[in-house]
């Protein structure tokens, strides 16, 4: 199973990718994750990405491209695998198509999680994440439930960088939809009800694909 969240700043990809994580025991590849990784190990690549992500920019592709290639050769994607947060651009969607073919794997769903804009900013702005595991959660949540860490503020999240997120994200990632609508990939998720009420669809989206999986 290879599934691709797809969805602007806010929209809800990391907590619906850690429901499938744990429905299906396939690892969540979260681009954004492994840059604040790099940034809270002081790493090379970490310092570069530091300014950019706190500015609410795009990682060059380059970058990008690399991290991805490295990340999906590992061992532990051989079953499937949730990508988040990548491609963000048109060039991300075609070394991924080339990455793919390579790797002799294709997208079973692209779970598109479509939510207003004010709603995205009234997310962002309540965000809570846990500095240890990435997991995020909604406002007024007191610690995180996976290893009790005191939660804290994305950096991104502070108002500056909001505005620069989603405009970027409307530029260059809105085309990106498009790239897989091509290929009917596309699974359309209303995202703007309870979280709950989401991962019943992004579940029911991917049933046909588990069903024809196991026939
Ligand atoms: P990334 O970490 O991917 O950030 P993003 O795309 O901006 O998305 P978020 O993580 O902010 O939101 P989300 O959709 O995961 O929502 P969440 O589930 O947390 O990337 C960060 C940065 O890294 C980028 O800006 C860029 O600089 C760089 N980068 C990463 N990948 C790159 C790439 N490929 N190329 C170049 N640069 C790259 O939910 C948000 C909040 O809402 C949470 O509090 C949650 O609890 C709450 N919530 C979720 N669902 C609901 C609901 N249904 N109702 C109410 N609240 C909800
Ligand atoms: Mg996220």
């Amino acid at each position: 199973m290879n599934l691709l969240l797809y969805g602007a700043p806010g929209s809800g990809k990391g907590t619906q990718a850690n429901m499938l994580r744990s429905h299906f025991g396939i690892p969540h590849i979260a681009t954004g994750d492994m840059l604040r990784a790099e940034i809270a190990a002081g790493t090379p690549l970490g310092q570069k990405a530091q300014p950019i992500l706190a500015a609410g920019k795009y990682v060059s592709d380059d970058i990008m491209i690399a991290m991805i290639r490295n990340r999906l050769t590992q061992p532990d994607s051989t079953l499937g695998f949730i990508i988040d947060g990548f491609p963000r651009t048109i060039p991300q969607a075609e070394a991924l198509d080339t990455l793919m073919g390579r790797l002799r794997r294709h997208f079973d769903r692209v779970l598109y999680l479509k939510v207003d804009t004010e709603e995205l900013l009234r997310r962002l702005s309540g965000r809570l994440v846990c500095p240890q595991c990435q997991r995020t959660y909604p406002p007024g949540t007191a610690a995180c439930e996976a290893d009790g860490s005191a939660l804290v503020q994305r950096e991104d999240d502070k108002a500056e960088a909001v505005k620069p997120r989603i405009e970027i994200y409307l530029q260059k990632t809105i085309p990106v939809l498009d790239h897989y609508r091509g290929e009917n990939l596309v699974s359309e998720i209303d995202g703007m009800g309870t979280i709950d009420d989401i991962s019943r669809q992004v579940l029911a989206a991917v049933t046909p694909v588990v069903k024809t999986k196991t026939a």
